[in-house]
Parts: C-alpha cells; structure tokens; sequence
C-alpha cells in the first residue's frame, strides 16, 4: 500500500510518500481503508511517537492518528464493528497512523460513523471533538449558565470547544489572534478577545487554554473562586483554595464519539476544516498547519 512514513525523529520535511507493508488486524483490532485522515500540529515532536508501549523504538512511523474510513478487515475477538462499516476515531499513538491508505486499530477507538456525516468531517472531527468535549465537561464540569473563557477558539480544538459550550448554555468568550475573530464568531463565541491587542479583563468559571506559555501562565489569576483551568498544552501550576487546575491527555471514547458524530449529523456542530491535501502531499499538509491554516488540516487520498 501507500503510506506516508518517517524513518528517524524529525520535521515534517522528513516525511515520505512510499511504499510500505500492509497492516494486518491483531486480536481486538480491525483493519481500516482509510477515506480521510488528520494530524495534530506537532505530534512529530512528541516522544511517544517514536516508541511502542515498551518504549522501543519502532521507526518508520506513520503520522497522523485521527481517521475516518470503511472496516475493511475484522480481527479475532472484536466485536461491534463489521467488515463494510462507516467508522472514525481517534487512534493509539503507540502504533502507526493514518496517513496511509489501511490502517489497524482497536476497534474500541472508533464510532460507527452516520451516512451523511462525510470522512472529512470526521476526520476533523475525532480529536478536537473528543479533547474539547473531555475538556469542557469531563475536567471541566461545565454548566449552564456558566462563563468559559476558551483560548485557541480559531484552532482545530478551540472552535469545537466554543460551539459544545455554548450548545451547553454556557456564556463563552473566544481568544486568539486577530485573524482568529471570524472563526470564533462562528463557532458561536459571544465575544472574542485579540491576544495580540488584549487581555480579558473578566472572570471565569472554567478557563479552556489550548494555547500554552504565556497565555496559560496568565489565565489563572482570571478563574473564579472554585472554577478550574483546564489545558491540554502544558500542566497549569496548582490553584489556591477550592479552584482545580488540570492537564490531561485525550482519551478515546466511542460513547463519546458517537454523541459527537450524532451532533454533526443532525447540524448542531461543525468541526473546523481549514483545508485538505491528498495524502502525497503530507509533508506541505503539516507545513501548512506551521503557517497558520485555521482549524484542521485533513489528508485525503489522491
Ligand atoms: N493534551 C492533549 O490531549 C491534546 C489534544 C489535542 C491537542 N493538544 C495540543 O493542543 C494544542 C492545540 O491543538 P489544535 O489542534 O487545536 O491546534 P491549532 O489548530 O493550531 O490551534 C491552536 C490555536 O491557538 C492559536 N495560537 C497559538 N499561539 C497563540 C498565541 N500566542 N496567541 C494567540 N493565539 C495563539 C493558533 O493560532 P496560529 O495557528 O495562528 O498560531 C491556533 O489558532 C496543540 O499544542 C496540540 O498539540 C493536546
């Protein structure tokens, strides 16, 4: 099959459109011909990405862990899924991803995807969703009526997150840089703050910061008395009083992404793709996530 695959730890221009093996489906798995695929920006530069569970090395890697496509093989024991479903998930970074054109992966960490909810959606849909619907209401404890500060609201994860919370009758309040503005507006921020101009100026219950440095160090002293700070960039420094300050790493959930997929069958969210590429131009996919394309960048077959 074709893959995109990397030999050795590096940058996106080490990435190679070539020939590689096709995968198999081990016990629990099943084997994916994948219609769309998507990456996080960076993932190149996490350790986890170069080694298996036992921390080995296991170099040529396939990017790319968030994938929409059809069960093409079904392995020993797995159950729940059957060889022709529509699926999409959010994929074991220990293993090889989804730019390529089959993929194996457990099939507990992935959804059976609605007929009208197409493969680019999803795949820009499996990590943002999931990461800002953990955010929000698993870390989070978002409420009704609460106020959400999220910062990223124009990026892959920020733009789903402003669209749940507002679904979940929150007040939310968007940050980004200017150019971010249009992005958050739709997605349903009822404000948004340039971070290149500004700063909030308010309180929040739950701070949402996908943006990290600067930007995370400052949002503690905006979260009100027994609110939370939640980042997916880095771990926060602990809180005062009964305030919750918490870092965590996206987990898979069908459950989950079934919801979400359910949401955007039925209109009422939509993930943020800012553009596509065939899958042998992954290389200027992530150089292109590097310049500044707002939301997620998805792979597609040529
Ligand atoms: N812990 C986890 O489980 C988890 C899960 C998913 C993602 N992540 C991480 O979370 C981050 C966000 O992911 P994503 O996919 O949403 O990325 P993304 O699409 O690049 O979104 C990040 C947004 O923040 C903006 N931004 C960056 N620096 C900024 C600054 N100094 N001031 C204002 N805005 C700034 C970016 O704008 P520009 O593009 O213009 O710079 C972009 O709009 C990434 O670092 C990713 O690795 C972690």
């Amino acid at each position: 099959m074709k893959a995109v695959r990397i030999h050795r730890p590096g940058g996106p221009g080490d990435l190679v459109y070539e020939d590689a093996p096709e995968p198999y489906a081990g016990v629990g798995d099943v084997v994916v011909q994948v219609h769309a695929a998507s990456f996080t920006p960076g993932e190149l530069d996490w350790p986890v990405t170069w080694v298996d569970r036992r921390g080995r090395d296991r170099t040529p890697v396939v990017p790319a862990h968030e994938v929409s496509g059809v069960v093409a093989e079904v392995g020993y024991g797995t159950t729940g899924l059957r060889v022709g479903d529509r699926v999409y998930g959010l994929t074991d970074r220990h293993r090889d991803g989804a730019a390529a054109e089959y993929l194996a992966v457990e099939a507990r960490d992935l959804a059976v995807l609605p007929g009208n909810v197409t493969h680019r959606a999803a795949a820009a849909l499996a990590m943002p969703g999931l990461t800002a619907w953990q955010a929000l209401f698993t870390h989070g404890r978002l409420t009704a009526g609460q106020t959400v500060l999220v910062h990223g609201a124009g990026g892959g994860v920020g733009a789903v997150a402003v669209q749940l919370a507002r679904d979940a009758g929150a007040r939310v309040i968007g940050t980004g840089r200017g150019r971010h503005a249009e992005a958050a507006d739709a997605a349903g921020a009822h404000e948004f703050v340039d971070l290149d101009r500004g700063w909030f100026d308010g309180r929040a219950d739950l701070v949402f910061d996908t943006v990290g440095g600067d930007v995370l160090a400052r949002s503690a002293a905006v979260v009100k008395p027994g609110g939370a700070l939640v980042s997916i960039s880095a771990p926060p420094a602990a809180l005062p009083g009964t305030s919750r300050a918490v870092y965590f790493i996206v987990e898979p959930d069908r459950t989950q992404l079934a919801e979400l997929a359910d949401r955007v069958r039925s209109g009422r969210l939509r993930p943020l793709a800012g553009a596509t590429f065939p899958l042998s131009d992954t290389r200027e996919a992530f150089l292109a996530k590097q310049n500044g394309v707002p939301g997620k960048v998805v792979l597609e077959h040529d």
